[in-house]
């Protein structure tokens, strides 16, 4: 009966939390065990293991899981978050609780040139950048193989259902096209990556080339959800759309890369003409002209009045940039060489 009672209650104390960090705002190091439920009673009668408690360092020590903070620290992060201007963009949807880590690992505050808070952890000051307006936007590579044309007459073919599909609604065709735009600098810095762990060598820069190209087109994204929102079977469509691109793709890509690349080539210089389609009706005025979103003036080092015009010249910019990543690369193979027997154009972002 002793050994019964004895272990409902070990049972008891056990499925509760009886360890938590309380410091929650600010990191770990400091964070002091909080004893609660039926272990506060065993506390309170027995000051050794309160001694114990008290004296047992938090960190390095595996003593709790992460928790949810309690109301009142959840108070103090809402203050926290305005505060600092942290949004949604920040990448933790509105801060509604708090991890605690005891692992160690904890992001610097990052502040502007002007002493601000810098508000994005999705991004920092370093990789941010302005964008390079005086690109050559008709430059175009003519179809000459066989290999090309049909890589060109395959993006042409995409263009019409594409039309259909979205008509005049350019600011929704931007940000399908984007997820869709994202995906072959993923895919090609991958295949390079493993690529170069096979075969102990380096890549020349382009593993790190193609994955900015994807971070950059990713953020394209990110700023054209914040002036447009996906309707239900838009964001089932790029969910199928991924589905097959990012496999067709992928096989694309370890057949032949000079074909990939050269795909991706003209899908740039097809977005380069979706965009002037786009300021040609902001310009018009059958597209809202509205204030650039919080995070694009930040991204591109835009001035703080911008407008969505400025936003489309600068994603503008960044596409021709792609097209020429993409036709040099495939040219360097056409050439018979390998990506990594010339250098990557890195630093543009
Ligand atoms: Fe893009
Ligand atoms: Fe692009």
């Amino acid at each position: 009966m002793m050994m019964s009672r004895r272990a409902t209650t070990l049972a008891g104390m056990v499925g509760q939390r009886f360890f938590s960090a309380a410091a929650v705002s600010r990191g770990f190091t400091v964070a002091e065990p909080v004893v609660s439920g039926m272990a506060a009673n065993l506390v309170k009668a027995n000051p050794a293991v309160d001694a114990w408690i008290k004296s047992t360092p938090v960190v390095g020590v595996r003593l709790q899981s992460t928790l949810v903070v309690g109301e009142k620290d959840k108070e103090e992060i809402k203050k926290d978050t305005t505060k600092t201007g942290a949004t949604e963009g920040a990448g933790n949807g509105g801060v509604e609780k708090a991890v605690v880590s005891y692992w160690g690992v904890q992001a610097d505050k990052v502040k502007k040139e002007d002493g601000t808070e810098w508000r994005w952890s999705c991004f920092r000051p370093l990789d941010t950048y302005k964008a390079d307006l005086s690109i050559d936007l008709k430059k175009h590579h003519a179809p000459v193989t066989f290999m090309d044309k049909v890589a060109y007459w395959t993006v042409k073919s995409m263009r019409l259902p594409t039309d259909i599909f979205f008509q005049r609604r350019y600011g929704c065709r931007a940000m399908m096209l984007e997820t869709v735009a994202a995906v072959p600098g993923m895919v090609g810095g991958m295949l390079l990556h493993c690529k170069s762990l096979r075969r102990f060598q380096h890549s020349g820069g382009w593993i790190r080339a193609l994955l900015e190209e994807a971070e950059n087109e990713r953020m394209h994204l990110m700023t054209f959800m914040e002036v447009s929102k996906p309707r239900w079977y838009e964001r089932a469509l790029v969910f199928a759309v991924q589905g097959v691109f990012f496999n067709a793709y992928f096989l694309g890509y370890l057949i032949s890369p000079k074909f990939a690349h050269r795909v991706v080539g003209y899908l740039e210089e097809e977005a380069i003409h979706s965009y002037t389609e786009f300021l040609k009706e902001l310009d018009k005025g059958t597209i809202e002209n509205v204030p650039a979103p919080a995070i694009a003036i930040d991204y591109w080092r835009l001035p703080p009045n911008s407008t969505l015009r400025d936003v489309v010249m600068v994603v503008r910019a960044d596409e021709a940039h792609h097209r020429d990543v993409n036709h040099f690369a495939s040219d360097i193979h056409y050439q018979g060489h390998e990506l990594k027997d010339s250098p990557a154009p890195l630093g543009y972002h």
